[in-house]
């Protein structure tokens, strides 16, 4: 049981949605694997803010969290913009370009994150605290109207 192995792969699941999204979208426009990909990609995120980033910069570990929540804010944007073009079921074209668009941003996002800050969070957490953040990922409660702290 590693936080670092379960993390990973909701990076994959994400992914994953996301691109069975965009591999559609010469049919048509299937919101549905996108919504997923982005209720589970903010739900993640709010993990990482909330549990993970607090005890990573206690532990001293302060630029890499900074440049984690910088790409959090770009991310969520572009989360939000997505998600404004399907409500107005607005071409194809433009929801392939913004989803490429996170698809970069998500792969150097992750790439980052897991090398330098899961590893971390498995080498220097407490295993109570990495034991909160495990049930933190079970819950899977985004509370109500929250936002990522730079979007
Ligand atoms: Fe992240
Ligand atoms: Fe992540």
């Amino acid at each position: 049981m590693s936080i670092a192995r379960d993390l990973e792969a909701e990076h994959r699941s994400i992914d994953a949605l996301l691109e069975q999204f965009v591999s559609g979208l010469d049919e048509e426009v299937r919101p549905g694997p996108f919504r997923d990909s982005a209720r589970e990609l903010r739900q993640h995120i709010y993990v990482e803010e909330a549990h993970l980033f607090p005890p990573l910069r206690e532990a001293g570990i302060i630029p890499p969290v900074l440049v984690m929540l910088r790409e959090h804010g770009q991310i969520w944007t572009v989360l939000d913009e997505i998600d404004a073009h399907l409500d107005d079921a607005s071409d194809p074209a433009e929801l392939r370009r913004l989803c490429e668009m996170l698809t970069g941003m998500l792969g150097a996002h992750n790439d980052k994150e897991e090398a330098i800050l899961y590893r971390a969070a498995v080498e220097v957490l407490d295993p109570v605290v990495q034991e909160q953040i495990s049930n933190a990922m079970v819950d899977d409660t985004l509370p109500d109207g929250w936002r990522c702290e730079m979007a």
